[in-house]
């Protein structure tokens, strides 16, 4: 009988692609991996350990990396953004993560989340799907997420700053040499603009459905 099947699920910074690919491992029963937190808890440990994210390496705490490190509560601030950001242009750290990564999804297959995950980690992925979205839409979809603490005015303005810094990462991310974010050539890609979390999982479980159907034969 045919094993489990691995999901990948990559693209650009606040597209949706924990939203879906938490919520496809749910209905697919499959485990799920969001493995941004990785890179991002190399990054929070060198800003707790003062080391420079852009001229230092991480790759020894990448190695050391443990399991409540991806637990903790303070990963997704501004700040932790740029450190994870930087600590992935390190092909050592990349390198120290993979085994984690291709281990978590070996017995039981799994639904994982990144940038990398369908083009370097899982390149035989069963099914690859890129989730995108304009610049603006993911800037305020990532608004949203974060606590509303700017006042009615100031949300243009706030939406603007998130825009700018996930346009800078995106930047940084897809022209990186290693394992840069790019769109494999037999992903499905899926752009998210006018459809909400609901209408994006329905869409993808159709896809998954057909290209599992397409690939028993
Ligand atoms: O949630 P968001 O899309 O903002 O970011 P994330 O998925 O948590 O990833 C944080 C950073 O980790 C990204 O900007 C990438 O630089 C890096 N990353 C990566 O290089 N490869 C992955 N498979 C996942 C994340
Ligand atoms: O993992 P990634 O950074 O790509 O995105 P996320 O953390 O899943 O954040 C996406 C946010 O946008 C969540 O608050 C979702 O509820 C919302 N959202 C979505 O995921 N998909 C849509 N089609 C619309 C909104």
């Amino acid at each position: 009988t045919k094993s489990p099947p691995v999901i990948a699920v990559d693209g650009p910074a606040a597209a949706g692609k924990g939203t879906l690919a938490r919520c496809l491992a749910e209905s697919l029963n499959l485990p799920y991996l969001d493995t941004g937190l990785l890179y991002r808890a190399v990054g929070r440990r060198m800003l707790d350990e003062r080391l420079d994210p852009a001229s230092q390496s991480g790759e020894q705490l990448a190695l050391s990396l443990r399991p409540d490190d991806l637990k903790r509560t303070d990963l997704r601030t501004p700040d932790v953004d740029r450190a994870a950001s930087l600590v992935a242009r390190d092909q050592a750290v990349r390198q120290a993560l993979v085994h984690i990564q291709r281990a978590f999804a070996a017995e039981r297959g799994g639904v994982l989340d990144g940038r990398d995950i369908g083009t370097v980690i899982f390149p035989d992925a069963d099914v690859k799907l890129y989730i995108t979205a304009s610049a603006r839409t993911r800037a305020e979809r990532r608004y949203m997420q974060m606590a509303g603490t700017e006042t009615e005015t100031n949300r243009d303005a706030a939406i603007s700053e998130v825009e700018a810094a996930l346009i800078e990462r995106d930047r940084a991310d897809a022209t990186r040499a290693a394992a840069p974010l790019r769109m494999a050539d037999d992903a499905v890609r899926i752009e998210t603009d006018n459809l909400n979390a609901g209408q994006v999982l329905a869409e993808a479980i159709r896809i998954v459905k057909s290209v599992l159907d397409a690939k028993m034969v």
